[in-house]
């Protein structure tokens, strides 16, 4: 054998057990942790060994916001079939159960029934309490397409049953035309300090999702989108090491949004 035909062997080699070794990783993301102790990564997008009904709601709430940041899957590429015509939305964003059936799950009959979120479909309430395996059919079938490369088996059951069993009604405390929130500003004050405090500070400024011009904090959040930020509370931001308040008591979640529209917004 030729060095020349040496060289192109050894490459060769080399360059299909580095195909095999990524492969194998891919495989591994998927079904076990990537190390022997449970990371941040796993937190963020995958599932405890034993998931709990406390973290499956939840789980299931992340799902419904943003299910390729929840899952860390690809972003999909144009709009969704069933987004109408008329919406005022485009791109992967109306691939979001949210833009279709609204922050508080009642589509057209609540918050987006009117505005530029409006599509004129319903909302996923009358699903509460509906068998969890025919939500599954019916988020694969038409009109929805939700392939098992978007959303596996496994996560489109958590997703199943946040509809199923964890759709909260926010309707007797915020007001669905000034926003304003019916809570214990006091107590709420004192649950941001001690928790939401630690990563968005005691101002809520912390963290800012927005731009140096046009910041978004939770108090910019809190005092356009107060269903949004609630949703958050109860469910986590997906795609983030965010702690979410799903196993408290509603209660505690209204006081924490009363609270925060009280918060600088820029
Ligand atoms: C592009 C818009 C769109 C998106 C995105 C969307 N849906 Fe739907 N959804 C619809 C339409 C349209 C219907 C049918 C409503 C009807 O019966 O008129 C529907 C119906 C439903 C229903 C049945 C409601 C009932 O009472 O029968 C559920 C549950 C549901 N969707 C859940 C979801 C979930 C979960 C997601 C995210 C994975 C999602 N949808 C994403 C458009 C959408
Ligand atoms: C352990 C850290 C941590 C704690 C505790 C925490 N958050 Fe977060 N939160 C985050 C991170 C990280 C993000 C993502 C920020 C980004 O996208 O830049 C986030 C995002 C958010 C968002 C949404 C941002 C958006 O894009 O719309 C809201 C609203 C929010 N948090 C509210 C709260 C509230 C209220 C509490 C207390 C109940 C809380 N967070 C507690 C880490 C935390």
């Amino acid at each position: 054998m030729t060095p020349h035909r040496l060289v192109r062997l050894f490459a060769t080699v080399f360059l299909l057990s580095a195909v095999s070794a990524v492969d194998a990783q891919e495989a591994r993301k998927d079904t076990a942790p990537a190390s022997d102790h449970s990371t941040l990564d796993d937190f963020i997008h995958r599932a405890p060994p034993q998931p709990t009904e406390i973290w499956l709601r939840s789980a299931g709430g992340r799902i419904y916001d943003n299910w390729w940041e929840a899952l860390g899957r690809k972003k999909p590429d144009g709009s969704h079939p069933a987004y109408p015509k008329s919406g005022q939305r485009a791109g992967a964003n109306t691939w979001r159960c949210v833009e279709c059936h609204g922050w508080d799950y009642n589509g057209k009959d609540g918050l987006y029934g009117s505005g530029e979120r409006f599509t004129g479909i319903k909302g996923i309430r009358t699903a509460a309490g509906r068998d969890i395996t025919r939500i599954m059919s019916l988020l694969r079938a038409a009109p929805h397409g939700y392939t098992p490369e978007m959303i596996k088996d496994e996560e489109l059951r958590r997703l199943a049953i946040f509809v199923s069993r964890g759709q909260d009604n926010a309707d007797r405390f915020i007001d669905l035309k000034t926003g304003n929130v019916k809570g214990d500003r006091t107590r709420g004050a004192g649950l941001f300090h001690t928790i939401c405090a630690a990563c968005h500070g005691f101002d809520g400024r912390l963290l800012n999702w927005g731009t140096a011009q046009e910041p978004a904090y939770i108090g910019t959040e809190a005092n356009t989108f107060p269903h949004e930020v609630l949703h958050k509370i109860r469910n986590g931001h997906p795609g983030a090491a965010m702690i979410n308040l799903r196993g408290f008591p509603f209660k505690d979640a209204i006081d924490i949004l009363a609270y925060t529209r009280s918060l600088p917004t820029k």
